[in-house]
């Protein structure tokens, strides 16, 4: 098959390119390698896919629609895995319009390529456990209400939701939207506190806990997401289909576990600034992932001291630390 993925430079999205070529998958990856965090980290995730025959790669902002138009044309693939997107809840509070331009105009832009280019038969995006907002009922359902988000970023990932669900509508696009649960593990995120958390603890500087470390996250391994999404992106669905799932750990638990794994994985222990809740945060995420289950089969099986681990192996052979 042919697949189209857009943020193929970031996190997720390289892990997922080097799945999909792993499977014999013809690959585009799309990327504008913009400076959220350091670029050098997304061309050596980069470096790792150029060895790969069946990998392309376009540098390119989804957001100049026209562009992007051309490139699905010519390219006609038969599915579309589109992650590129300005993550991050604390960088919303200060940059609001960096998600309007990747999050809003690119979602559309790309929901308007495909819809545009008729050898694409399916389309799997990148929604996040934010639409969610605060609640205290868990663990949180697909069906559940999300029309409190807490941050921006949170409201442009529903506001994605809603342009899909739009799109399949009118024009019969098939789509599957994934709620994300913090997603780590090698080649992560540096703006996410398991990889501040590490990066201080390794240089011996304090770490900043928010919320005084009352809070719940529901943990999801890297590799226990990419299992699922290459089998969705090659399932692909019926047309007039737009379904949303869950993709969580399914084990929520308290910050200081996964601090405790860290400082076990480094072999030091933390000093920790406490500091009240930041803006835009939620205290807990939980995911139900019942839904992921029974249609693909879905089991997160990564613990997080195994997942950590592995991180913290990654960074200190990537860092020389
Ligand atoms: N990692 C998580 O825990 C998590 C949780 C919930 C949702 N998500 C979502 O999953 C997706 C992947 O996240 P990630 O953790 O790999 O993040 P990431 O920042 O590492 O990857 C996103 C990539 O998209 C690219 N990008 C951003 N704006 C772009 C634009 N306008 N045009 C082209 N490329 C652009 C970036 O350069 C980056 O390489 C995102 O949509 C994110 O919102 C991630």
């Amino acid at each position: 098959m042919k697949i189209l993925v857009t943020g193929a430079a970031g996190f997720i999205g390289s892990h997922a390119a080097l799945a999909l070529t792993g499977r014999g998958h013809h690959v585009l990856g799309v990327d504008s390698l913009n400076d959220y965090y350091d670029p050098a980290l997304k061309e050596s995730r980069l470096a790792r896919l150029s060895g790969q025959p069946l990998f392309e790669f376009e540098k390119l902002d989804i957001a100049e629609d026209a562009a992007l138009g051309a490139l699905m044309t010519k390219y006609a693939p038969d599915r579309v895995l589109h992650l590129a997107a300005q993550a991050g809840v604390r960088y919303s509070i200060e940059n609001p319009m960096a998600y309007a331009r990747s999050n809003l105009l690119g979602h559309l832009s790309v929901l308007e390529a495909a819809r545009h280019t008729s050898s694409v038969r399916h389309l799997t995006y990148a929604s996040s456990s934010s639409v969610y907002g605060e609640r205290d009922d868990a663990p949180f359902r697909e069906t559940d209400p999300v029309e409190t988000p807490m941050s921006l970023y949170a409201a442009t990932k529903r506001a994605d939701e809603l342009m899909s669900a739009t799109y399949c509508r009118l024009y019969g696009l098939a789509q599957t939207g994934l709620r994300f649960f913090t997603v780590y593990g090698p080649w992560g995120r540096p703006d996410m506190a398991y990889w501040l958390f590490t990066k201080a603890i390794l240089a011996g500087e304090p770490i900043k806990v928010f919320n005084d470390g009352n809070m719940e996250r529901d943990f999801t391994y890297v590799d226990d997401v990419i299992r699922t999404v290459v089998k969705i992106v090659e399932a692909g669905a019926e047309t007039g289909t737009h379904t949303l799932y869950n993709i969580g750990g399914s084990d929520p638990r308290p910050l200081k576990d996964f601090i405790a794994a860290i400082e076990k994985a480094v072999g030091r222990k933390a000093e920790k600034i406490m500091l009240p809740m930041q803006p835009g945060d939620v205290t807990r995420t939980s995911a139900d992932v019942s839904a992921l289950a029974r249609d693909f089969d879905y089991a997160a099986t990564t613990r997080i001291e195994d997942g950590v681990q592995a991180f913290v192996d990654w960074y200190q052979a990537y860092f020389k630390a």
